[in-house]
């Protein structure tokens, strides 16, 4: 069965075989920005590049940076992932790089091949970050920068990060690492999270910051992958499988067909078949899409989304936004310039290009599309029938 949450790796990572191809041929020449919303995969498909790069036998990290608060514990966190790292060439130089800047590793250089010595080590990095992280992390990377192999370093939840910082301090933040980006040939990030990144920037440096990273999205599988996941489990289950069934199942997700979808269909259709028994047949999968996945068992799902407009919408925006999505749900497409009437009577700011920035927001996490044929529509049918129940008029 497809894990319903975690990240899916090893014998649990579907495909993504397109993604992974691209990324690692924009790594030749530029850091990538992974863009997708909750749950789309990221964190998966991040897992798979550092398996990928290892294999090629470079130097990769991978760091996931939800709770760290400050640049020093930011560079912190990169300086131990790469000390931590197996491959000793750039272990050894960043060691002695550190002994110039740090008495305590001059004195306890033994100790780091301890866990607890390594803790001490990450905490003495913090602390004496704390002043002018800037100079000494510039001599520190410069000693990484003079490595002769690439480094790549993946960053999950960066936005997060940045959002947890001082305002002040992570534009500082934002800026220097942009810098570091420029000056250090050998070094690519690979960068995502669950929150849109222009968001976050917009209040701290604008998107110049990020604007050199190439940016790759990611979206639903393919309709061939997604009907093999789905075969697989059933067989993987001992369940009877016939095409129409992963049709129908595919028919209630709607495109795209994103695999925590999938995973969150599979996985109410083994709760139901082990609590009911039961064929699983058309009626079954109609049954359990309405009451598991739209009854209020399945509130929890998607509750993300309505949270994230909470978290990461500016308030005026997020009403806006609400009753936006609560008229978007409830048609095929939705006129734009009616959405822009409800965005001047929730805002009372009578101002197209405000007004379009919340849509590009909107389409940039994945909640709807828009284009000028057609307006608005929700961006996938599992979360428009979702979003139409919890948060639609009725
Ligand atoms: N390549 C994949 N193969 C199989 N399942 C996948 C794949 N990618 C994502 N999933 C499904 O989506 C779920 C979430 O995956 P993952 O944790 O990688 O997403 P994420 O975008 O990092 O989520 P979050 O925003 O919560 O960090 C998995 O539990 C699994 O159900
Ligand atoms: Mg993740």
């Amino acid at each position: 069965m497809i894990p319903v949450g975690n990240p899916a790796i090893g014998e649990d990572f579907i495909d993504r075989e397109n993604e992974v191809i691209q990324i690692l041929s924009t790594l030749e020449k530029d850091s990538v920005l992974l863009i997708a919303p909750r749950r789309f995969g990221k964190t998966s498909i991040m897992r798979k590049l550092k398996d990928e790069l290892l294999k090629k036998d470079d130097i990769c990290v991978f760091l996931e940076v939800e709770d760290v608060e400050t640049p020093q514990r930011f560079i912190s966190e990169i300086i131990m992932a790469l000390v931590e790292n197996g491959k000793s060439s750039i272990k050894t130089k960043i060691i002695s790089s550190l002994k110039g800047v740090l008495k305590w590793l001059r004195d306890n250089i033994e100790e780091i091949e301890t866990p607890l010595g390594r803790a001490k080590l990450r905490s003495e990095i913090e602390s004496d970050l704390k002043e002018d992280w800037m100079e000494k992390s510039r001599q520190i990377f410069d000693t990484i920068n003079g490595a002769d192999s690439t480094i790549y370093i993946i960053i999950d939840e960066f936005p997060i990060a940045i959002k947890n910082m001082e305002p002040k301090e992570a534009e500082k933040f934002l800026h220097w690492f942009r810098k570091l980006r420029q000056v250090s040939g050998n070094l690519r990030f690979i960068v995502g999270g669950s929150v849109s990144i222009d968001n976050v920037v917009r209040g701290t440096g604008g998107v110049a910051v990020i604007n050199d990273f190439r940016r790759v999205k990611i979206g639903g599988f393919q309709k061939e992958i997604a009907l093999e996941a789905i075969s697989k489990v059933f067989i993987d289950e001992g369940w009877h499988y016939e095409d129409y069934i992963g049709e129908k199942i595919l028919g209630s997700i709607g495109e795209a067909y994103i695999p925590y979808f999938i995973a969150v269909m599979l996985s109410a259709l083994k709760e139901e078949n082990i609590l009911n028994g039961g064929e699983i047949n058309e009626n079954l999968i109609d049954k359990v899409y309405n009451l598991r996945i739209l009854g209020s068992e399945g509130k929890h799902y998607f509750e993300h989304y309505s949270h994230r407009l909470r978290l990461f919408y500016p308030e005026m925006e997020e009403k806006a936004a609400r009753a936006i999505l609560k008229k978007v749900c409830s048609v095929d497409n939705y006129p734009v310039d009616l959405a822009f009437g409800f965005f001047k009577e929730m805002t009372g700011i009578d101002d197209s290009e405000k007004f379009m920035d919340l849509i590009a927001d909107l389409s940039n996490d994945f909640y709807i599309e828009y284009d000028q044929e057609n307006g608005l529509k929700f961006y996938s049918k599992m979360l428009r029938d979702w979003w139409r129940i919890y948060h639609g008029s009725s």
